[in-house]
């Protein structure tokens, strides 16, 4: 028998790529329900060979779907994922709305998947940041082989992570730009076309932004509390795909051969590493593709058991689609959806 999947911000970009890759893996699904704002009821989005009419999530029953892909925003999330959670449907939740609950599991399957097993609290299950997600399937593995101490990353992330707006209006501006238009900032708070911004998310109390904040919560969460991370999340003007320069201090010595060893032999992640020019990966590659890269694995010989390393993946598929899928495979793999919360 196979399951009813709803997938909620079917016409944004996170939800688009859901859809294909619920088709791609081939998901054991015998209906899937494509969910947005009144504003697409009606609209078609394809599904494989198919093509689904968008429904209404306000209208839409979830009393007899089994799995809800949520992508439609945080606050989309705060209102509807604790709700169609009590209609007993499990929610996998791409917004920071659930992340940091102690009663949601935060689950990227290569680092924690034994941790699903929690959401039979709230019936929510959430999905990390785009930019933790690829950098704790790197982080993971090394981890385990010689502890990590502190990790100090610097990310480039793509506008797409900002949704369709977003990269929308990389698009305008670098049009403007080169026909002498008027450049127009709207999504982001300075031009984006030909330039970097060192802003991701709402500024804290201590001078970091929510997205640096969410990837040391996240990390702590999911992998380790010992972990000491700190970050700088940029912005870059590309359309898919996040990149990340990161370093690594480790307890115990670890050599730039060990860690290329362990890391080809992660789950979720290839190695591309060849010392020669073009030998490295980029996000325009990384884009439409599964696995997390890793890059410029070398030795940070200004501390002790240093090493520094590029870390590249498709921010809408392991960031967020791709890994939500992965979380519904492990429910039905582990036979978890008959542990449901029962409709309230
Ligand atoms: N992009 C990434 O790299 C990434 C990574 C991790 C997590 N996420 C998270 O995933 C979510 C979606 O991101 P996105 O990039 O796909 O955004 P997006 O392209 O802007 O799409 C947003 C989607 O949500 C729907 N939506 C918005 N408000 C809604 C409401 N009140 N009720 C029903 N549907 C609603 C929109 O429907 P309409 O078309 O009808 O407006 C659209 O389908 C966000 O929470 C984001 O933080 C994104």
């Amino acid at each position: 028998m196979g399951y009813k999947v709803a997938v909620v911000g079917a016409t944004g970009n996170v939800g688009r790529e859901m859809l294909d890759i619920l088709a791609e893996r081939a998901f054991p699904a015998d209906e899937v329900v494509a969910l947005a704002s009144r504003r697409s009821q009606g609209q078609e989005v394809s599904f494989g060979d198919k093509i689904l009419k968008v429904k209404v999530l306000d209208t839409y029953d979830f009393s007899d779907t089994d799995i809800c892909l949520m992508s439609a925003g945080g606050e989309a999330s705060k209102e509807w994922s604790p709700r169609i959670g009590q209609a007993g449907c499990v929610v996998i939740d791409n917004s920071s709305a659930f992340r940091y609950d102690a009663d949601v599991p935060l689950i990227v399957p290569e680092v924690n998947a034994d941790a699903v097993e929690g959401f039979t609290k709230r019936n929510i299950i959430a999905n990390p940041n785009c930019s933790t997600a690829q950098l704790v399937v790197a982080l993971k593995p090394l981890h385990e082989a010689a502890t990590i101490k502190r990790v100090v990353v610097s990310t480039y992330q793509s506008v797409s992570g900002a949704g369709k707006d977003a990269m929308d209006e990389l698009f305008s501006q670098t049009r403007a730009v080169f026909t002498a238009g008027e450049v127009v900032t709207k999504k982001f708070t300075k031009r984006i076309a030909f330039n970097v911004i060192p802003h991701i998310d709402v500024f804290m109390e201590d001078g970091y932004t929510k997205e640096e904040w969410k990837m040391v919560a996240e990390t702590k969460k999911m992998l380790d509390p010992k972990i000491k991370l700190t970050a700088t999340a940029v912005r870059v003007p590309v359309f898919i795909g996040h990149a990340e320069a990161v370093n690594v201090e480790f307890e115990r010595p670890l050599s730039p051969e060990q860690a290329t060893e362990i890391l080809r032999n992660a789950p979720g992640v290839l190695v591309i590493d060849k010392r020669e020019n073009g030998g490295y990966m980029t996000p325009h590659e990384a884009a439409g593709e599964d696995a997390t890269y890793i890059s410029r694995i070398r030795e940070d010989a200004t501390v002790e058991n240093g090493l520094n390393f590029w870390c590249v993946s498709d921010n809408l598929r392991k960031g967020a689609a791709l890994n939500a899928v992965q979380i519904a495979e492990v429910l039905v793999n582990r036979k978890l959806l008959s542990k449901a919360r029962p409709a309230a």
